[in-house]
């Protein structure tokens, strides 16, 4: 079977966006591929986080991968800093990368703009998350369109490696959506669902209640024109209203463009309200029944007992290829 690899940080709550640009993927492909899923707490150390509401977000996202649909029978679920080999291959793979590409990340330039004291790991995390993926010999990722450029300096990472010390790693493509890789704020929709959002009426996390749901998708930013219909570029609020619902209902944009057809943005936004909470709410029943149970933790342990084995494996054969440490005279 081939294999996949993807994270999340724990990170404040999960969005809408989390959900259809990575766990909607991680659900549809878990049956054909030998799918390992990580919490990667460490990359959500880049930026300082309050240490309580760390280790009660990394119990929250574990119980969400679950409660989302993954089989823990099918798929390993881990947490990051409990494999020690994803820090010691984050270092080699920091050795190999230079700082001109780093600092070309978008994602870089976007969270240091402007900020005077920027961590030397907000830098050098892209590193970090090549060696999460190579450890495990993916050979997709499936992330939404800002990890692109993550997945596509990790692929340059693996091709320069293997070439100076032999081939180790196997280079990953990447998995995006058909539809939704960005979803956008319900407030600016120009600009990224996500959960670092100051302005919480932009973002729906998964653990809203219906009430917030329709309150905040009533006051999303749309137009005048007052006609359904997908145009990005003249129409951000409405079309990103319209990506949402087709892919939580597997409606196609025009199936849905002719359902809402003279219909008004008060029915339209009514329906897309509709069509959110319904599909949220079995994900949160399971989350409430799991967040609280040992079975959780049964789960992690046996992850990360896992993918230690695999990791720890991959990190061998890249010290090994390097040259790191010794082996004994004969
Ligand atoms: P993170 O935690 O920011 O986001 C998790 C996943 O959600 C996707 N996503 C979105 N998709 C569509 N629309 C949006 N508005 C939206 N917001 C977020 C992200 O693309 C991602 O797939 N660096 C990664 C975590 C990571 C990782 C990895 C991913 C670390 N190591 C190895 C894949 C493989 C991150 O910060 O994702």
């Amino acid at each position: 079977m081939k294999k996949i690899f993807s994270g999340v940080q724990p990170t404040g709550n999960v969005t809408l966006g989390n959900y259809i640009g990575a766990f909607k993927q991680f659900t549809d492909l878990q049956h054909d591929y030998d799918c390992v899923f990580c919490i990667v707490d460490q990359h959500a150390i880049t930026i300082p986080q309050e240490p309580a509401e760390l280790r009660r977000t990394i119990r929250s996202l574990a119980a969400l991968y679950l409660a989302v649909g993954l089989d823990p029978e099918k798929v390993t679920l881990f947490v990051q800093s409990e494999v020690p080999a994803h820090a010691q291959a984050g270092w080699i793979m920091q050795c190999i990368s230079y700082i001109g590409e780093l600092e070309r990340m978008t994602q870089f330039k976007d969270k240091s703009e402007g900020k005077e004291a920027v961590s030397a790991a907000l830098l050098t995390y892209p590193p970090l998350m090549a060696a999460d993926i190579l450890l495990y010999h993916a050979d997709l990722v499936p992330v939404g369109d800002d990890q692109k450029q993550h997945v596509e300096l990790t692929r340059d990472l693996a091709e320069r490696f293997n070439k100076r010390y032999g081939e180790v790693f196997t280079i990953p493509d990447i998995s995006l959506p058909k539809n939704g890789a960005r979803i956008k704020s319900l407030q600016d929709p120009f600009k990224k669902m996500s959960k670092s959002d100051p302005n919480k009426k932009g973002t729906i996390t998964l653990l809203d209640s219906p009430k917030d749901i329709e309150k905040k998708i009533k006051s999303a930013v749309t137009d005048s024109e007052g006609v359904v219909a997908f145009d990005v570029a003249n129409k951000p609020g409405v079309s990103n209203l319209l990506v949402i619902e087709s892919s939580l209902t597997n409606q196609s944009i025009e199936e849905l463009v002719k359902k809402y057809d003279g219909l008004g943005y008060g029915a339209f936004k009514a329906g897309v309200a509709e069509s959110v909470i319904g599909h949220l709410a079995p994900i949160q029943e399971r989350y409430n029944e799991l967040i609280e149970s040992d079975r959780l933790d049964d789960i992690l342990d046996a992850g990360a007992e896992k993918a230690n084995a695999i990791a720890s494996a991959t990190l061998k054969a890249m010290e090994d290829a390097m040259g790191l440490g010794r082996t004994r005279r004969k």
